[in-house]
C-alpha cells in the first residue's frame, strides 16, 4: 500500500521528440491535482537561453549536463507530473531517478512525429534533418523507454484527452 502512494507521487512522462508530452502533462497534472514541469521549459527558464542556443554554445553534452541537473531538482518535488525531453533516458543517472517514479511511456507512430516535429523550431538534434535521422534516434532510444516505462500508451489515434484518461485508467488499476 505504501509502496503504491510513494509510486504515485512523481510521474514521468517520457517518449520521442513530438509524442504529446508537454501537452498531456499539462491535462494530466490538472485532472490529478499534481503540480506540473517540463524539464526543457525549467531549463529555459533557468539558464535563459533557447534550447538550440545551449545545444549551440555548450553542444549535446553540455545540455545534458543541466537536463540531469534540472532532473534532480525537479525529483524531490512531490505530488508532481514532470514531462521530460525525449533524450533524458540516454544518461543512467536520470534512468535511476525515474526508475523510483511511475513513467509513462507515450508512443507515437513515425508519420505523425514527423509532421509535427516539421512545424517545430526548437529542436536542435532533428532540425532540418531527414526521416532516417528521426528513426535512428527513436530506434537507439525505444529500450530505454520500454525498459523503464510502467504505463504504455499509444497515442497514435487518440486525442488529448483520450490519451489522459488512459493513463488515468492505468493508474487506477
Ligand atoms: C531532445 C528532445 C527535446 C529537447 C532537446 C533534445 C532529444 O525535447 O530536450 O531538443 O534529445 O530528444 P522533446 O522531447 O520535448 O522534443
Amino acid at each position: 500500500m505504501h509502496s503504491k502512494i510513494y509510486i504515485y507521487m512523481m510521474i514521468y512522462l517520457i517518449g520521442p521528440m513530438g509524442s504529446g508530452k508537454t501537452t498531456i502533462g499539462k491535462i494530466l497534472s490538472s485532472r490529478l491535482k499534481y503540480q506540473f514541469f517540463d524539464t526543457d521549459e525549467e531549463i529555459k527558464k533557468k539558464i535563459g537561453m533557447s534550447i538550440s542556443s545551449i545545444f549551440d554554445k555548450k553542444g549535446e553534452s553540455g545540455f545534458r549536463i543541466i537536463e540531469s541537473q534540472m532532473l534532480e531538482e525537479l525529483s524531490i518535488k512531490p505530488r508532481s507530473v514532470i514531462s521530460t525531453g525525449g533524450g533524458i533516458v540516454l544518461m543512467k543517472e536520470n534512468r535511476v531517478i525515474m526508475k523510483n517514479g511511475t513513467c509513462i511511456y507515450l508512443k507515437i507512430d513515425f508519420e505523425r512525429q514527423r509532421k509535427r516535429l516539421a512545424n517545430s523550431d526548437d529542436r536542435p538534434l532533428i532540425s532540418k534533418s531527414s526521416g532516417g535521422l528521426i528513426r535512428k534516434t527513436n530506434a537507439a532510444r525505444e529500450p530505454y523507454f520500454i525498459d523503464l516505462a510502467n504505463i504504455v500508451i499509444d497515442t497514435s489515434s487518440l486525442n488529448e484527452n483520450e490519451v489522459t484518461q488512459q493513463i488515468l485508467n492505468s493508474l487506477k488499476s
